[in-house]
């Protein structure tokens, strides 16, 4: 296959680079790409050099099967019609086309079947702490129907991208040396802290990140159910959490859970 990453040089773009890697997916030609910043960087993949390209309008996505785009929903939406117009699937971990109803949003191991309908050759990826939590409620949701779910997250720097994960391991830096402390990518200071806030508030007075876990989870469960999560940042570099609690319309034992977990893709 031929392969793109549009936004190689960020937090998930590298996580791509590993993880291709790790699992020695079949790639006959690497497309780097990303914006006037990180165009002519080099990475290297598999013991070999790749240049980052420039993201133009043009066609320079003609001979690519997948493009794994990971540079923000604006750059998404800007982008979509240039790499998928010659035939490449584009997999975008933005929010740009989440909620889009002709775009399948897909986690492998609850929904990987929406994937085959996809009209406008774009499946979307949800958010982080909605791709963690899907993967254990599709096993629990087949004993039985999940009817209301609260959450509390605990969210590292990682989620905020590469330039924040660079703020926090700066500000223990400044920390350590009595320096005054750069806040720029976080509300406030994010080391030895915690932020109970992610993203901006929305009308009903749950953040926009907790409402993409309500709606998210939904749409890629096929499901009606409920969904109230509390959202917040925590002063590590890598790695969420969460605590679940999931309330089912018929009892499950502990058992029964524990085993419909164990045997799950995916789940530990
Ligand atoms: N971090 C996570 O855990 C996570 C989880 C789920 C979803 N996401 C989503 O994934 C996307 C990227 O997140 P990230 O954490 O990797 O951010 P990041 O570390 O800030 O990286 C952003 C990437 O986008 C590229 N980019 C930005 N504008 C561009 C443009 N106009 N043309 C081409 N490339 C451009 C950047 O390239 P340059 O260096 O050249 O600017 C960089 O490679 C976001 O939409 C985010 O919401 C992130």
């Amino acid at each position: 296959m031929n392969v793109a990453i549009v936004g190689a040089s960020g937090a998930v773009g590298q996580e791509f680079l590993r993880i291709l890697a790790e699992r020695d997916f079949p790639i006959d030609n690497l497309v780097l790409f990303g914006s006037e910043r990180s165009a002519g960087k080099k990475y290297t993949f598999k013991g070999k050099e790749y240049e980052v390209k420039l993201l133009q309008h043009n066609d320079d996505f003609k001979d690519i099967d997948v493009a794994f785009t990971s540079a923000g929903g604006g750059t998404s939406k800007e982008f979509a019609e240039t790499i998928t117009k010659h035939g490449a699937v584009m997999i975008d971990n933005s929010s740009a086309f989440r909620m889009c109803d002709d775009v399948p949003l897909v986690v492998p191991e609850c929904n990987a079947e929406d994937a085959l309908n996809r009209p406008r050759n774009i499946i979307a990826n949800p958010n982080c702490t909605t791709i963690m939590m899907v993967v254990v409620l599709k096993p629990l949701e087949a004993l039985s129907h999940i009817k209301r779910i609260h959450i509390a997250s605990y969210q590292s720097a990682s989620g905020a991208g590469a330039a924040a994960m660079a703020e926090l391991q700066q500000e223990y830096k400044e920390l350590v040396n009595n320096e005054p402390v750069t806040v720029s990518k976080f509300p406030h200071q994010l080391a030895y802290n915690v932020i109970p806030q992610i993203d901006v508030f929305t009308d009903n007075g749950y953040t926009k990140e907790e409402m993409k876990m309500f709606n998210e989870t939904r749409k890629i469960m096929h499901s009606d159910v409920r969904c109230s999560a509390m959202c917040v940042r925590v002063s590590s570099l890598r790695s969420h959490s969460e605590s679940v609690w999931i309330e089912t319309e018929s009892p499950i034992s502990v058992e029964d859970a524990q085993k419909a977990i164990a045997a799950a893709p995916g789940c530990t």
